[in-house]
């Protein structure tokens, strides 16, 4: 058995600023991760990260109700406002530990404008600021002396005296499977984006912490939200930042028209990406497209401006599209790209269960809402990793270990076991691919009650299936076949909460537009929507009122 004062589960940028803060109040920390750290997805993120420095004469406040408009306000604002308040110390203190952050001509760092917001308040490393950000942490988290668990894979939670108090995991290299105890677990593994098929989210984003959290009654908040990317690829539905908008590219449509002038004719191509998302698949929908695609256009750029700060997504463009974006429009259309929802959490990262904290886009502090502003992903991983990693050492200072030992891990053994002696003729990987389409029919941009319902029989029917899979490998060194299938039960779950609350929601917000029922309705739906296992399969939906301080909801438009 394995021991430590916090585990952090995830390695990305919320797990290990998570670590990081609470190695630094002096406790014993583990992080755990089931890839390399920096194969985390947080590499994946391009555009930037957003703050508002008031010596700019940029207040947080304008960030706030950016944000909070963004979301359709749905976002608790109470916690916008601490994660505007502390954007520029966590985006300075990154600097400090080491960023190479993109600079202005005078030498500033310098920023770029991302959608929704009024002001250019987001900084960047050229196209690729999540994995500059991420190499930069993890040098940190080693020097400091955390314990990092890598390609080590979370079977459980450990519940003792209704407290979180370590977990059940396994050495994937070894496939030995172990106990780590521990005072308080940060839950920081990201999101569930491949649920959804096609992802701009790596292979990794099984939703696993969410589904962990929801295994051991945590509820899910606001898990209807699931934003769709205005600018994905459509061969591989790979990410083309929001960044290339930023630096001026247009949208264009199968006549060449710049057509976010009919939709959000104040910000164009950088309203919300709600709004822009809508709008292409409005222009798709009405045939005013090329193969089911509109187009990002950035010729008039030029080749130096792509190349100095576009030059990744350019490269995508060549090797997945075969379209240079030097010399012509590149073929996008909206993806599955984010969710909003997660894990129920404070400021703090304290979730409804002792013990157990979440940060990242895994927890849901309600910060985002119905839709979350490009570049906040990033703040919000900072902010709020370090504020669970702060206040779980914190907690974990003074307290004694629950007494739990290797025989904890019995319930995971036996039920491993039970898939690899399993026989027949059911693959993880066709159950994978039909989940994804199915999600992607039918609770994508546009959504309405049949096509959620028929998604909801449908992953009746795959979790049956899923209950007969086989693992054809039997081995124990590096089984991907049994890891696949594990992730794909926490897939299953992760669908589960999001089909219940969107047919729970009964309006049209943020990312959630039915088109059965497309206003706003504020007076009945102003409310978070949580979703909680209780007993075997069965759920529970509760509502809980939206925290409003100082912006009240207005019609949005941009
Ligand atoms: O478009 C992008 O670069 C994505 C950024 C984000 O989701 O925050």
């Amino acid at each position: 058995m394995f021991e430590h004062d916090v585990l952090v589960i995830g390695a990305g940028l919320a797990g290990m600023r998570s670590g990081l803060a609470a190695v630094n109040r002096g406790v014993n920390v583990g992080v755990i991760s089931k890839v390399h750290p920096v194969r985390s997805h947080s590499n994946a993120a391009q555009g930037g990260i957003n703050a508002a420095l008031t010596d700019r004469g940029d207040p947080w406040q304008d960030h706030a109700y950016d944000t909070i408009k963004g979301s359709d306000y749905l976002a608790d604002q109470d916690a916008v406002a601490v994660m505007c308040q502390e954007a520029g110390q966590e985006v300075i203190g990154m600097e400090n530990m080491g960023t190479i952050f993109n600079r202005d001509d005078s030498g500033r760092l310098g920023t770029r404008k991302f959608g929704g917001q009024r002001e250019a308040r987001t900084f960047f490393v050229a196209d690729f600021t999540g994995q500059a950000l991420l190499h930069v942490l993890y040098e940190q988290v080693l020097k400091a002396g955390v314990r990092v668990y890598e390609e080590w894979f979370v079977l459980s939670l450990i519940v003792r005296d209704g407290q979180c108090c370590g977990a059940v995991v396994m050495e994937i290299r070894t496939g030995d499977i172990h106990v780590i105890r521990a005072k308080s677990v940060v839950m920081a593994t990201g999101g569930l984006g491949r649920v959804f098929e096609p992802s701009t989210n790596a292979l990794i984003c099984t939703g696993d912490g969410m589904a962990l959290a929801y295994q051991v009654g945590a509820p899910l908040m606001d898990m209807e939200m699931v934003q769709y990317h205005p600018t994905t690829l459509k061969s591989n539905g790979a990410l083309m930042s929001e960044a290339a908008r930023g630096e001026g590219g247009f949208l264009i449509n199968s006549t060449g028209e710049r057509f976010m002038e009919r939709y959000a004719p104040n910000m164009m191509e950088l309203a919300s990406r709600d709004v822009v998302s809508r709008a292409e698949q409005t222009e798709i929908n009405e045939g005013r497209d090329v193969n089911g695609c509109v187009f990002l256009d950035c010729r008039h750029l030029g080749p130096k401006r792509i190349e100095d700060r576009l030059s990744q997504i350019r490269q995508l463009g060549i090797d997945f599209a075969n379209v240079d974006m030097v010399e012509a429009p590149v073929p996008i259309r909206p993806g599955m790209h984010y969710q909003m929802g997660g894990i129920k959490a404070d400021v703090d990262g304290l979730t409804s269960l002792p013990g157990l904290y979440a940060a990242g886009e895994v927890a849901c502090v309600s910060v985002h809402g119905g839709n979350r502003l490009g570049a906040n992903s990033l703040l919000d991983t900072l902010v709020f990793g370090r504020r669970s990693g702060e206040h779980a050492a914190e907690r974990s200072r003074d307290m004694v270990h629950q007494s739990i030992d290797d025989n904890d891990s019995e319930t995971d053994r036996k039920s491993i076991q039970g898939m690899l002696d399993r026989e027949g003729r059911e693959l993880f990987g066709k159950i994978r691919f039909e989940l994804g389409q199915t999600m992607n029919t039918n609770l994508a941009v546009f959504r309405n009650h049949s096509g959620m319902e028929k998604a909801s029989s449908e992953v009746d029917r795959l979790r049956d299936r899923f209950s007969k899979v086989v693992v054809a490998d039997k081995g124990k060194t590096f089984n991907t076949n049994l890891l696949f299938t594990l992730e794909l039960g926490f897939m299953l779950d992760c669908a589960e909460a999001i089909i219940s609350s969107a047919l729970e929601r009964k309006e049209s917000r943020g990312a959630h537009t039915r088109t059965d029922m497309p206003e706003r309705d504020d007076k009945n739906w102003l409310k978070h929507i949580l979703v909680n296992r209780i007993g075997d399969g069965d759920r529970e939906i509760q509502h809980l009122p939206v925290v409003i301080t100082e912006w009240a909801p207005q019609v949005r438009s941009y």
